[in-house]
């Protein structure tokens, strides 16, 4: 059952509609977040309202997040259904306005929140990794990659590349040749000699929750990391990869460009993603 919240009004989801107006439908001139629960509560929901808070003052928004109001829609709404896990999506938009660039003829902001029953990998897709496929591309908004908007044209067709090759996922690749994130994913990178990397934030990439949690947990058990980018040649010799998003937790990756790994999933993999599970407080992922 999908449940929709506009403005503070609870709706079934497919009942729920926005104005053609809507500036975030016009211009992408809006921000939003995907998270999920466990164990029916929502997971990092103040980290997702801060980096909410960075978006819209990548957006220049005059306003700060609704927090207080988007909490309460969030909890009629998981009030409301009657699944089990849920998938979530917060969104603000400028509001509705004439269809002009400038941002003062908008009125008042939208606030959307989404909950839908929540779909995860299928354990076999933890078990046997995912095909990546490397795509160069320029994002429309790079330079607001760390903002979490409502623009994700070219990882659309990035992804779309990557499955016309029969790959699952779409890695991005910049300018410079250097691979720095999944389409909706951070990645992650075991070099030879067992040094975990992932991109730092500033080579234009989502400051991920996931992420963020990954390194934590990966600094406790004292492994070697650094913030650095890899290219697709660096990936293809990795002795391990995995990607990390709100939905996916972690996914190791099987093939890179066509390469099978050395390992998939690899042990660092499946160390790292076993104490996530335990930090949610699920059952971990049977790899062995
Ligand atoms: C471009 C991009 N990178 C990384 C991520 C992973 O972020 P998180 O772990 O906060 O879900 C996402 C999530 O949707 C994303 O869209």
């Amino acid at each position: 059952m999908r449940v929709a919240v506009i403005d503070g009004r609870c709706m079934p989801g497919d009942e729920a509609k926005l104005s053609v107006f809507d500036r975030g439908f016009l211009f992408g001139d809006s921000a939003f977040e995907t998270l999920r629960t466990y164990r029916r509560e929502p997971f990092e929901l103040d980290a997702h309202l801060e980096r909410m808070g960075r978006s819209l003052e990548a957006l220049a928004f005059p306003i700060a997040v609704p927090a207080d109001a988007l909490r309460e829609d969030l909890h009629v709404a998981l009030s409301t259904v009657d699944h089990g896990e849920s998938w979530i999506r917060l969104y603000l938009s400028r509001g509705e306005g004439p269809p002009g660039l400038d941002p003062a003829d908008a009125k008042e902001p939208s606030r959307v929140v989404l909950v839908d029953a929540l779909r995860t990998p299928s354990v076999e897709s933890y078990l046997r990794g995912v095909r990546v496929r490397c795509i160069e591309t320029v994002r429309a908004a790079d330079a607001l990659a760390s903002a979490k908007l409502t623009n994700y044209v070219a990882s659309m067709l990035a992804t779309r590349e990557a499955r016309r090759h029969g790959d699952d996922e779409a890695l991005i690749v910049d300018r410079s040749g250097r691979v720095i994130e999944g389409a909706t994913q951070n990645v992650f990178v075991v070099r030879p000699g067992g040094v975990l990397t992932t991109p730092p934030v500033d080579v234009g990439v989502l400051d991920g929750i996931t992420r963020r949690i990954v390194l934590e947990l990966a600094r406790e058990s004292r492994l070697r990391v650094e913030l650095t980018a890899h290219t697709p040649a660096e990936l293809c010799d990795a002795e391990e990869v995995f990607l990390t998003s709100s939905l996916r937790e972690l996914v190791a990756v099987s093939h890179v460009d066509g390469v099978p790994l050395r390992s998939s999933p690899g042990p660092l993999t499946r160390t790292l993603h076993d104490a996530f599970r335990r930090r949610v407080g699920i059952p971990p992922v049977p790899y062995s």
